[in-house]
């Protein structure tokens, strides 16, 4: 029979497999026929030759006003043929669309406004679909005539990155290298003498929301030119059927940007195909594919819409700036910007001001699906519903990860100070046994999820990396303390837990031979007569104290929980000059020796095996999460964020096996109100800054919503504790749902000597008259009439104690007022029916949950 773990091991391989399947993998992949590796570098090479040997104005595609008999030009490259009938008939639309955008933003070309010069830097925004004049379906491509010897996937359905919905958002990470090509000045003297038109290659990750529409998400990668001295940068994808970077310089506005775009693109792209040649075997990568997360894609790529990005960087706020009133000129307002990068690259430690953003518009033409994408700002819209693209340089966005990454290792180590108090605190087997393993057990998967993305993270990050090794070690460090902290809650419950999981087979087993006994005649199956063997009294010197043995067997015992094993709760400490320090009140009685492991008690072997085992599945349940949450980041928005919100709440309903646990147990409080408060606090921080912060690092929106109800959750269950701590553990469960706690103080009768719930040495009837105990009548109060006040040794310390018993007749339920709820909280009677000192049995059950005279198991406090 396979075990649970082996299914969940099945179910890890599967998942593991499917993950290393769909990640994006920049490796070499999987191995493409190198015939067809070559005949697509062939097919690049010609376009290459093409893109060398065309002049402006040789790709003039009909466009849709034109007069028919105007003479059209197209270009012999995939997709910028007549024939391939994609739609550019917008074309001109979109160059003019382009120049008008620039003119909004940074003025006509002579006396445009300086801007960034480097872009590297996330933006986003939003954006509007625009139709084009004509439309195209799937339909209308015959991709085996555009692309003959590419075999498509799933062309016959509509193409991914079809966007239909009206508008959407959009996100921008743009890399602008510095050692990237410039195009060289030797090429042209006339582009030499022109600074403003060099151009420089950059590429750009660009994910497009479809809200609107079908509600996915794009996410692509784009490449093209920079001319940083007027802002505009051109960018397209590349795939098999559309050869866009190498018609790039055809598509840019002006003679101008064509030369220096051909110039720049001629060489480096020569540069990396020549590469690409040698290699054919090992890398097999296209260079310039827009695929992010497909090594299939090799064999059978699948269609997608073809995007062209032309994106225009926006001036700065002069006020932030700080450039002087009296020098505004462009070239003051150029050489500030300068300063700026260069500090930002550099930091020299001058001046701490204010960085202004980065904003950029962008137009986007789809020329195979046929539309627009305009980004939402003036002047087409007011500043509030839109100001086109905002984001940060890339050196105040890895700031922030950096501060992020330093302030959760602070946070993480503020945790784990919290868990070594704690653990100070609950240091000996009854407080121990109070807390929840569950609550502890995902405290455990949390940190331990944490550790395992902060490693991952550390393994890819170059520039946050000492703060995320920071983050790597501490939540190690948390990890394996909390690692400790269960094996010592396991061990001391794991007693309690094999308990109820023999009395589920008892019940189990009752009621099965119930069913039988209803099936066969009663005279074959008599019901089982139980007997009780006597509390095994291994040391008979124990029993020297005053207590007369006779009265161990009772007639008919109050119900105590069932009887187990001596327990050995092993310690790290010398529990037994532990005990000698509590009980040294001049003590020579004979204290208990430590119980044997002669019977079934679990090894500290068997135990180890059984917290791997718990261990090795919270292990699994954390990798499960964590590939599910990274297969999530993809999913479409909404999804997302109710996984997420969901992953939350289970997160932060920690209290809740605590809370259990309490009601369980009926212990009022197990964890100190500074853990149970920091905890809360500080493992709610990282959220809120997710949740509430609009400019978080990883563009998470604000949900203020879904924050408040997921601190009101763990708020309400804080206020629970506290509950339980004021008004019992128990409030508000109705009875007979728990297992009926041990009461500790119970109110003491003569009636109940029939009843057998006097405790040992405290019954005085005349068959005992031997009894060592003394009995006083109350005199003064009315209260004292109705008590006896019997007079017994404490086992403990040896002193008197006076217990209080009710006298048979008097049925007062009150049993004596305040003064008789004081009077039984100095006494403590155990399930074994002794008797002690509160304190003096207190101070034992800090260390042993045994009864210090017969060894019978104590419930814990
Ligand atoms: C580009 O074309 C010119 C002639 O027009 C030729 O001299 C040059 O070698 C070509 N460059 C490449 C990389 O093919
Ligand atoms: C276009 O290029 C292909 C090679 O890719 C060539 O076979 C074909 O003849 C060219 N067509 C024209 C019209 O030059
Ligand atoms: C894109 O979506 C529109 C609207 O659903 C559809 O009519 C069109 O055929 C799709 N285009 C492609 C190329 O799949
Ligand atoms: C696509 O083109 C191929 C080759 O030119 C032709 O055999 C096929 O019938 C065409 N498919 C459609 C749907 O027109
Ligand atoms: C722009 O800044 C980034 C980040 O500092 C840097 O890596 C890149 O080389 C810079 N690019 C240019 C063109 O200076
Ligand atoms: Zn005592
Ligand atoms: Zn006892």
């Amino acid at each position: 029979m396979p075990q649970p773990q082996d299914n969940a091991r099945v179910i890890f391989l599967i998942i593991l497999i499917f993950w290393l399947a769909t990640t994006p993998d920049s490796g070499p992949g999987l191995i493409a026929g190198p015939s067809l590796i070559k005949s697509r570098l062939a097919r690049q090479r010609h376009a290459l030759g093409i893109l060398n040997s065309t002049q402006w104005g040789d790709f003039s595609p009909r466009l849709t006003d034109d007069p028919p008999e105007t003479e059209a030009k197209y270009l012999n490259l995939t997709g910028f043929r007549e024939e391939d009938g994609y739609a550019w008939d917008d074309l001109q639309r979109f160059k003019d669309r382009c120049e008008e955008w620039s003119a909004n933003a940074v003025g006509i070309p002579e006396v445009a406004e300086p801007v960034w010069q480097n872009a590297t830097g996330v933006v986003r925004g939003w954006w509007q679909r625009i139709n084009a004049t004509t439309s195209r379906t799937h339909e209308s491509y015959n991709l085996t005539e555009i692309s003959p010897g590419v075999a498509w996937t799933g062309s016959s359905s509509d193409w991914r990155r079809n966007v239909t919905g009206t508008e959407g958002k959009i996100m921008m990470r743009i890399e602008d290298i510095e050692d990237a090509a410039t195009e060289p000045e030797e090429i042209d003297r006339m582009v030499l003498e022109k600074a403003e038109i060099k151009a420089r290659e950059v590429s750009a990750t660009v994910s497009i929301d479809d809200i609107k529409g079908t509600g996915n998400s794009w996410e692509m990668r784009v490449h093209g030119v920079h001319w940083p001295h007027r802002g505009v940068m051109l960018l397209t994808t590349t795939s098999e059927k559309y050869a866009g970077i190498f018609g790039l310089p055809h598509l840019t506005t002006q003679p101008d940007f064509f030369q220096s775009t051909q110039a720049l693109l001629n060489r480096t792209l020569d540069k990396a195909l020549a590469k690409k040649e040698q290699h054919t075997f090992t890398d097999q990568i296209d260079p310039w594919s827009s695929n992010l997360d497909a090594p299939g894609e090799v064999w059978n790529p699948s269609p997608h819409c073809e995007y062209l990005l032309y994106v225009q960087v926006h001036p700065l706020d002069q006020d932030l700036l700080g450039v002087q009133p009296s020098l505004t000129g462009p070239e003051n307002v150029a050489k500030a910007i300068h300063d700026i990068e260069n500090e930002l690259r550099f930091p020299q430690g001058t001046g701490h001001r204010h960085i202004p953003r980065l904003q950029m518009s962008a137009v986007i033409y789809s020329p195979d699906c046929a539309f627009f994408l305009e980004t939402k700002g003036p002047p087409a819209f007011a500043p509030v519903d839109g100001k086109h693209m905002l984001g940060v340089k890339q050196e105040i966005f890895l700031y922030g990860v950096t501060t992020f990454l330093l302030g959760l290792a602070l946070i993480i180590f503020g945790q784990l100070q919290l868990l070594k108090m704690q653990m100070r605190e609950t240091s000996t087997p009854s407080t121990l046994g109070r807390v929840s393993f569950h609550t502890g057990c995902m405290m455990l998967l949390a940190d331990g999820m944490l550790f395992t993305g902060s490693a991952a993270w550390s393994f890819s990050a170059s520039t946050t990396l000492l703060p995320s090794l920071a983050v790597t070690c501490v939540s190690f460090l948390s990890m394996t303390v909390e690692t400790f902290f269960l094996a010592e809650i396991y061990k001391v419950q794991e007693p309690e837990w094999r308990r109820q999981e023999r009395e589920r087979e008892r019940e189990r087993e009752r009621q099965s031979r119930a069913r039988l006994a209803h099936v066969v005649p009663p005279s074959s199956g008599g019901t089982p007569t139980r007997t009780r063997t006597p509390t095994p009294t291994s040391n008979p010197a124990m029993t020297t104290t005053n207590l007369p043995s006779s009265r161990q067997t009772p007639v008919n015992n109050p119900p105590r929980p069932p009887r187990s094993p001596p327990i050995i709760i092993p310690s790290d400490q010398d529990i037994d000059a532990e005990i000698a320090e509590v009980t040294n009140n001049n003590n020579n009685a004979t204290l208990p020796a430590p119980a044997t492991a002669a019977n079934a008690t679990p090894t500290s072997q068997n135990i180890r095996t059984q917290l791997s085992n718990i261990f090795g599945r919270l292990l699994l349940i954390g990798m499960c999460v964590l590939f599910l949450s990274l297969a999530a980041a993809s999913w479409r928005p909404n999804l997302r964020a109710t996984y997420f919100n969901i992953l939350l709440f289970a997160y932060l309903s920690l209290w809740l096996p605590q809370i259990y646990r309490n009601v369980y147990r009926n212990c009022r409080r197990a964890l100190s109100w500074h853990f149970v408060i920091g905890q809360s606090v500080l493992r709610l921080i990282p959220v809120a800054y997710f949740y509430i912060l609009p400019n978080n690092f990883a563009f998470a929106e604000t949900d203020w919503t879904a924050f408040i109800v997921l601190s009101g959750w763990l708020w309400i269950q804080i206020w629970v504790l506290v509950a339980q701590s004021i008004l019992g553990p128990r409030f508000g469960v109705p009875k007979g749902l728990m297992p009926e706690a041990w009461e500790y103080h119970p109110v003491l009768r003569e009636d109940n000597i029939e009843a057998g719930g006097l405790p040992i040495g405290l019954v005085s009837t005349p068959s005992s008259p031997t009894s060592p105990e003394r009995v006083r009548t109350g005199e003064e109060g009315k209260d004292r009439k109705r008590t006896n006040i019997h007079v017994i040794d404490c086992a403990i310390c040896r002193e008197d104690l006076e217990v209080p018993v009710v006298k048979a007749g008097d049925d007062d339920p009150t049993a004596g007022g305040v003064a008789g709820v004081f009077a039984r909280r100095m006494y403590m009677v155990t399930p074994c029916r002794h008797i002690f000192h509160s304190a003096c049995l207190e101070g034992w059950m800090r260390f042993r949950l045994q009864c210090p005279i017969c060894r019978e198991e104590l419930p814990p406090l």
